[in-house]
């Protein structure tokens, strides 16, 4: 398995992995989010078997790089590859690159949060894996009749922790 930095001309593959795993109807509603959401700045991963994009995920620094503040924007890995540490091997390339980005800034990630569905109780339990604790619940946020659930981690803390 080979994690590296996505490219716009990914756009078939990723889109094939986020029809595979979001609310989209289909691949060409999810090749027009990948395009839309590289405009917007959000930096894409993915995990690659041969030539296959197996696994996709996201982030995006939130409003100056002196807050420290990332999101975890999306994270899905190919049905029939779940379950074998693809969608943790791309945190951690995704934490790198996201790590990197402050540094050259001359800062370090203090806080990355993420949003999830009230009802994906399967990926709340991965993520309280990778580390996430539970921080908030924004009522009725995407869809009238479900509550999106806010996890995060402050990984700089343990990095002072282990500096002090
Ligand atoms: C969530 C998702 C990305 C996990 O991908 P994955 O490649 O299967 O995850 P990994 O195999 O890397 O698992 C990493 C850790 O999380 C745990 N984990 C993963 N899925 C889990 C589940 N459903 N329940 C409990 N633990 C789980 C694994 O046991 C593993 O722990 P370990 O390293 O201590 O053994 C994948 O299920 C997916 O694509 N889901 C659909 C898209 C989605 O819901 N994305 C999140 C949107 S908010």
């Amino acid at each position: 398995m080979r994690f590296r930095k996505a490219e716009e001309n990914d756009v078939a593959q990723v889109a094939r992995v986020l029809a595979k795993s979001y609310n989209m109807d289909s691949e060409a509603e999810a090749a027009m989010a990948f395009r839309r959401e590289l405009r917007q700045e959000k930096n894409f991963v993915v995990a690659e078997e041969g030539d296959a994009v197996v696994g996709v995920a996201s982030w995006q620094m939130h409003d100056l790089p002196k807050h420290m503040l990332a999101e975890l924007h999306r994270i899905a890995v190919m049905p029939e590859y779940r379950g074998n540490g693809v969608a943790r091997g791309l945190f951690d390339f995704l934490l790198e690159d996201c790590n990197a980005f402050y540094k050259q800034n001359g800062v370090c990630l203090r806080k990355m949060f993420l949003l999830t569905h009230n009802s994906n109780a399967r990926a709340q339990r991965f993520y309280e894996k990778l580390g996430f604790s539970f921080e908030a619940k924004l009522p009725s946020h995407y869809y009238d009749r479900e509550d999106e659930i806010v996890y995060s981690m402050f990984p700089e803390k343990k990095g002072r922790a282990a500096d002090a």
